[in-house]
């Protein structure tokens, strides 16, 4: 006998992603629909509130209608409604959380409340389970994208049959998150919005080592991340170099043509630009890496996750997993459209708190700072 597949719909709207997506049992995509907003802020170099919340309101129906569309499933067969709480923007927060209740109440269907970094950590789980892997815990997770620079011990324990997960945190960004350090540099340097895809791209066609960049000095909480003072000595490097100045304004004036490409991009900066790039990422690339391990050790984790949109990286993949290979412990990642903002991983931790019973009522509002416990 094959017991019923429970639906989760998970809706997300935290930032300037709407999005909504059918998963079956915590582990099965059905639908995974991502409205960016991208093109909206890509003007002004980064999320401007007032338009993400205007932008998730004109997208939230069609977008939820997309997701069970392509599920080939009607509101009726959804199981649970699961929905981001937090932290966010509170405007767009709303947005989802509004819905959502809406949706759960006139269906008669429980709702859920979500912890959007709780969403980043099940992103991985969903993915290891959809690979048949089960990932060990505890788990130290990084997760690390344009709001977020975050470490969290991961546990879990039994619950009404299922697992009730507990988060520690150990430490996190006392400034900018590594995605904003990014997104800043990028914007510098005249590569657009946003910056990590593109550093990426441009990175390995430098010296990382051409420049130096001195190690943030943490007082206090030794896992703690600091990033506002690379994205100054970048800046005191500029100013430094002031002949990167034309190239800098040639490739403002390219992107406002519309060339984008890493190509285009590429083929107007010079040598010392990429070398620039290319040290800028190992610096946060290998300051994150560091931070995780020596977190994972004083923790004794058996696994560690890294999730969030600069864990698409490819130096940050490439670097934990040959670390971890040296070090004999298991690196978990999410697919590269796993990492940034989705639905999915609402609906994935959605449905482990659905399975240990938690519920959401009419009262549920947005909240911009909620912690992850
Ligand atoms: O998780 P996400 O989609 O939204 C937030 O919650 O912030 O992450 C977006 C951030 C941006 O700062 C973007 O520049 C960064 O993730 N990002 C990357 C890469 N792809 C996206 N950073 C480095 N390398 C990438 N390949
Ligand atoms: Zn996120």
């Amino acid at each position: 006998m094959t017991t019923k597949e429970h639906l989760i719909l998970g809706i997300e709207s935290s930032c300037d992603e709407t999005a909504a997506a059918v998963v079956a049992d915590g582990r099965r995509i059905l639908s995974n629909i991502v409205a960016s907003q991208n093109d909206i802020h890509r003007k002004y170099g980064g999320v401007v509130p007032e338009l993400a919340s205007r932008e998730h309101l004109r997208q939230i129906v069609p977008v939820v209608r997309e997701a069970l569309e392509q599920a080939h499933i009607a509101l009726r067969d959804v199981d649970a409604v699961a929905v981001t709480q937090g932290p966010g923007l509170v405007g767009a927060l709303l947005v989802g959380v509004t819905y959502g209740k809406v949706l759960a109440l006139s269906l008669g269907k429980p709702l859920i409340a979500v912890n959007h970094l709780e969403g980043h950590v099940h992103a991985v789980l969903l993915e290891a389970r959809a690979a048949g892997r089960e990932p060990q815990l505890p788990a130290v997770c990084l997760i690390v994208s344009g709001g977020h620079t975050i470490l969290y011990h991961v546990t879990s324990e039994p619950a009404n049959g299922a697992s009730r997960f507990s988060y520690t945190r150990i430490g996190g960004t006392r400034d900018d998150a590594a995605g904003e350090a990014y997104d800043k540099v990028a914007r510098m340097l005249g590569l657009g919005y946003p910056g990590g895809p593109i550093i990426d791209r441009l990175a390995p066609h430098g010296d990382p080592h051409a420049v130096r960049f001195s190690e943030p000095k943490m007082t206090g909480n030794p896992y703690d991340f600091s990033f506002s003072g690379i994205k100054t000595a970048v800046l005191y490097h500029l100013r430094k170099h002031p002949e990167l100045e034309p190239e800098i304004e040639a490739r403002r004036q390219a992107l406002a043509r519309g060339e984008r490409s890493a190509d285009a991009l590429r083929s107007l900066s010079s040598a010392a630009t990429l070398d620039l790039v290319a040290s800028f990422q190992r610096a946060v690339v290998s300051n994150l890496v560091a931070q995780t391990f020596a977190a994972t050790e004083i923790h004794t984790a058996r696994s560690i996750f890294v999730s969030g949109g600069v864990a698409a990286n490819s130096e940050l993949r490439r670097s934990f997993e040959s670390e971890s290979a040296q070090r004999g412990i298991e690196v978990f990642f999410p697919s590269r459209a796993l990492s940034t903002d989705n639905a999915a991983m609402i609906a994935a931790a959605g449905h482990a708190r659905f399975l240990a019973g938690d519920r959401a009522d009419s009262t549920l509002n947005a909240e911009a700072n909620l912690p992850l416990t």
